[in-house]
């Protein structure tokens, strides 16, 4: 049999991902999963779009100077000073560093968005993909909304950016429109019309408004693309992006006939993917491929029954291929650090020693409250105590007094950059009062667009785990905070969105 071709996976949760509608991370935040990137063993990282905001240009700036391994790379529009801004960050990575620049080449992005005429795109395309190789011969050229484009031109503009020196040539659909069979076709006719496409790698990035983006990228690889542009669980722009997860495990699963690769380490998707979910609020749907609640549970007796009998009767790949572990009951309140420390680490969570202390003092306090404490509550933990680190608003206390006879009342303390700060509310019930406190306090105007309390684990001692989402300017945010009190969770993931509002905003400000 002939050796399966190597496919490079190219990941764009820092990038295309943060574009996600309710996605911001902070610096850290992206360091975080960038290091879970690296676990995966990700060929190429997309960190960011270093001149669209400072926080941006930093966080691909750490991404390039802290990760080893993956090739990373920065986003730019075709032109010298964005192309400029991202070498200064990804210059860093040194023989590593990818720049990534782009630019539309569909009449109707062309004559709507760019108001240029095609020689002109041409002409930028060629000169930013120069400007670029004089800093790196790792250059990847996007013609954005490429699916959309009348192809003789798209092979023109691919021919002659390979000429100007592109390594990678990225043919996207963009706003998620093609399917598989004619996605096959666009890069079949690009192999056969374009007289040095051998000189590049032929990369997709498909988004997944149709909810095809997947089974195109695959299109794509059957009809000789060698990179794909994806995201852990799938997220991005809009409807999202090709899930890496379902991507990765198409090829694993299904190699008896489809003679391709990758390099990825499909034991660490389940902690990517509950990292990702932790650091963005943004959950899983239960019934997601590989990834959700439910990909590996068999409900029905005669299912239970068969994988009893035999594992593959039902099953076409094991929970361990994806890194997903029993979900045993793993501590109480005699656990020691060592223990509480090895769990987090099989969860994907490596924390250092002083957030170690941190996440150990809040699951010796919540095992004074729960008997049993499961995977999920440690997650919570680890979201609480490390991840959701309040950058300007934070919570010090809440006192509510509610009952069917009362009218509901909230006094919180915060603190607010630093300086403490009370009030107290009336409410239609002690969420409400709570809110409506925070609100007052931090002078918010922010629409609440979601409200959701969910039980972490099953009893009534368990974790209550709140989502909030708000709406401020056009800008969404999703907040999450978990106690075993509800109130105070509810306070918590109300006061993490204004705290991800703010970051949000202040970049805003930032790129203007
Ligand atoms: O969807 C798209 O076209 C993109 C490009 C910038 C690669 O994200
Ligand atoms: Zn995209």
């Amino acid at each position: 049999m002939s050796q399966a071709k190597a496919i490079r996976i190219f990941d764009t949760t820092l990038r295309d991902g943060e574009q996600s509608p309710g996605a911001s991370m902070n610096i850290e935040e992206k360091l975080r999963i960038a290091k879970q990137l690296q676990k995966l063993n990700i060929d190429v990282i997309e960190a960011g779009f270093p001149i669209a905001s400072e926080g941006d240009f930093e966080a691909v700036k750490k991404v390039a100077q802290n990760i080893k391994g993956p090739e990373i790379a920065g986003l730019c529009r075709a032109n010298l000073k964005d192309i400029d801004r991202a070498w200064e960050a990804l210059q860093h990575a040194g023989e590593k560093g990818r720049i990534h620049t782009f630019i539309a080449t569909s009449d109707i992005h062309m004559k709507y968005k760019l108001q240029m005429e095609p020689a002109k795109v041409l002409e930028m395309a060629v000169k930013a993909v120069k400007r670029a190789r004089s800093y790196t011969a790792n250059v990847e050229f996007s013609c954005e909304d490429a699916t959309r484009t009348r192809l003789p031109f798209l092979a023109e503009v691919v021919a002659a950016v390979i000429d100007a020196g592109a390594s990678v040539v990225n043919i996207p659909d963009t706003v998620g429109y093609t399917i598989p069979f004619e996605y096959y076709n666009i890069i079949k006719y690009l192999k056969d019309n374009v007289a040095n496409i051998d000189k590049a790698i032929i990369s997709v990035h498909c988004h997944n408004d149709l909810g095809l983006a997947v089974a195109n990228s695959i299109a794509a690889i059957q009809a000789g693309a060698g990179q794909v542009e994806c995201t852990i669980n799938g997220i991005g722009e809009r409807a999202g992006n090709c899930s890496l997860e379902e991507l990765v495990m198409i090829l694993k699963t299904r190699s008896d006939i489809l003679p391709y690769c990758s390099n990825v380490v499909t034991e660490q998707l389940t902690p990517a993917s509950r990292l990702l979910s932790t650091v963005t609020g943004i959950m899983v749907q239960p019934n997601k491929a590989i990834v959700g609640a439910n990909a590996f549970a068999h409900e029905a007796g005669i299912h239970q029954h068969g994988v009893m009998m035999e594992k593959s009767t039902y099953e076409i790949m094991t929970p361990e291929s994806v890194g997903l572990k029993e979900n045993v009951l793993v501590l109480g309140k005699h656990s020691g650090r060592h223990a509480f420390k090895m769990r987090l680490e099989e969860l994907g969570h490596e924390l250092d020693e002083d957030m170690l202390n941190k996440a150990f003092q809040r699951f010796k306090a919540l095992a004074d409250l729960k008997k049993e404490i499961f995977d999920e509550d440690l997650d919570a933990i680890v979201a609480d105590e490390v991840m959701r680190i309040p950058d300007k608003y934070k919570l010090s206390h809440i006192t509510v007094t509610c009952g069917s006879f009362a009218v509901a009342t909230a006094t919180v303390q915060m603190e607010i950059d630093g300086e403490a700060v009370r009030t107290a509310e009336l409410g239609d019930g002690p969420v409400d009062a709570t809110l409506k406190a925070i609100r007052k306090l931090t002078k918010n105007k922010a629409k609440l667009l979601q409200y959701m309390v969910e039980a972490i684990t099953g009893g009534t001692d368990a974790q209550g785990e709140v989502t909030v989402r708000l709406s401020e300017g056009g800008r969404t945010v999703i907040g999450r905070g978990s106690s075993t009190d509800i109130i105070e969770a509810s306070a918590k993931a109300y006061i993490n969105a204004l705290n991800r509002l703010s970051v949000k905003t202040h970049r805003l400000m930032e790129s203007l």
